[in-house]
């Protein structure tokens, strides 16, 4: 059910991913996977283009808000008024105009590690962003509430979530997300949460939308991570209050990064007819988990794995090599991977690997980095 594509179809389908890396070294960076779309998407978008429907999209979602509220519904048992999404061009774009036209001036809180383009968002909207850093040492990958708490207390108005979050990997409990919401309500914060990564929950965790504990908060979502068609630019946001939507629909076209068409084609075929590949995905994904939870206790057996609840890329410390750079390292030795830094300005021997591939794929990702770790040239 899931098709992998061959290197070679890899690098014409994924030109960053692939692209960006000499033939021959495994690319783990980026967040995409080397899969084939779901059928159902392939076939809605080549019949779009077929029909000439490159336009300018509807001033209607296109279906978009029923396909979401469908979705949502059966796997998430969250019942979504159809008419409180509505379609934006991306999911960092839909981040930058929500803080811009639905949040108070004023800083906004990141927990980090976070997703770089997080901090880009907060800063090219001219706020101060104050982060909340979760410890490397710390057992477990939890949201600081006190620091939270301190952060709300000194007059931070916004709080930008991740959830699930990239790149520890966690889906915060309901309990966690209710805590941050009560906190919200205090303070009078807004939280924008990001739920992108919500579909790739993986077996034994569970997905809180944020809104069913908040519905006071924005959030914006895709499909295109979990069904991997970030290309054709389709994302929206969720708004329970019809003040935030009259807002939202009144922005000038400049502000509005409009979207695509075939966003919407592709997001309304992923969220309405692709549960049986998405069944498929997240069974590849969990087997992925299994597979690599074996390599590194065969290969790296000093790296700390985050338990991966969400998503499908392993945050791992790997301190206990002693490599500074473990990027640099890995890729002379044929694998590329993302730094920590990246994620944590200043963090020093962590990666995050993506293991969307095949087995044989991640196999080798694994015994280059194992190698290029403890050959004595590192
Ligand atoms: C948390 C998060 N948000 C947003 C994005 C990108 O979304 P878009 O390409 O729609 O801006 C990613 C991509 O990996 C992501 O991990």
């Amino acid at each position: 059910m899931i098709r992998d594509l061959t290197d070679d179809q890899a690098r014409s389908a994924f030109p960053l991913k692939w692209g960006a890396v000499e033939p021959g070294v495994v690319p783990g960076w980026v967040a995409e996977m080397d899969y084939r779309p779901a059928p159902p998407i392939e076939d809605a978008l080549v019949a779009a283009v077929r029909q000439g429907a490159l336009g300018y999209p509807p001033f209607g979602d296109g279906g978009l808000g029923d396909a979401f509220a469908g979705f949502a519904k059966r796997h998430w048992d969250w019942s979504v008024p159809a008419d409180a999404v509505l379609p934006t061009g991306g999911v960092m774009g839909g981040v930058r105009l929500a803080l811009e036209a639905l949040c108070p001036p004023g800083p906004v809180v990141v927990p980090l590690p976070c997703y770089p383009p997080f901090r880009d968002a907060v800063a090219i909207t001219g706020r101060e962003l104050v982060p909340v850093t979760v410890d490397p040492d710390a057992d477990e990958a939890v949201l600081d509430l006190e620091a939270v708490e301190a952060a709300f207390a000194a007059g931070a108005r916004t709080f930008l979530l991740c959830n699930p979050h990239n790149p520890l990997g966690r889906a915060w409990s309901r309990e966690e997300l209710a805590a941050l919401a009560g906190l919200a309500r205090r303070y009078d914060v807004r939280v924008v949460s990001d739920e992108i990564h919500g579909p790739l929950v993986l077996p034994g965790a569970t997905f809180t939308p944020y809104l069913t504990v908040d519905e006071h908060a924005v959030v914006v979502t895709s499909a295109s991570k979990s069904f991997n068609v970030p290309g054709v630019h389709g994302a929206q946001l969720v708004l329970l209050d019809p003040a935030d939507r009259a807002v939202f629909a009144a922005l000038p076209v400049p502000a509005q990064n409009s979207w695509s068409p075939l966003g919407i084609v592709a997001g309304v075929a992923a969220w309405r007819d692709g549960d049986e590949w998405h069944a498929a995905l997240i069974e590849r994904l969990a087997a992925q988990r299994a597979l690599l939870g074996e390599l590194l206790a065969a290969r790296l057996p000093r790296a700390r794995m985050r338990p991966l609840e969400a998503t499908y890329l392993a945050w791992l410390d790997l301190r206990a090599y002693g490599v500074a750079d473990p990027v640099a390292a890995g890729l002379a030795h044929g694998v590329r991977l993302a730094p920590g830094s990246d994620y944590q300005p200043g963090l020093a021997g962590h990666v995050r690997l993506n293991l969307a591939t095949n087995a044989e794929r991640l196999e080798r990702m694994i015994h280059r980095l194992a190698t290029a770790l403890t050959s004595r040239d590192s």
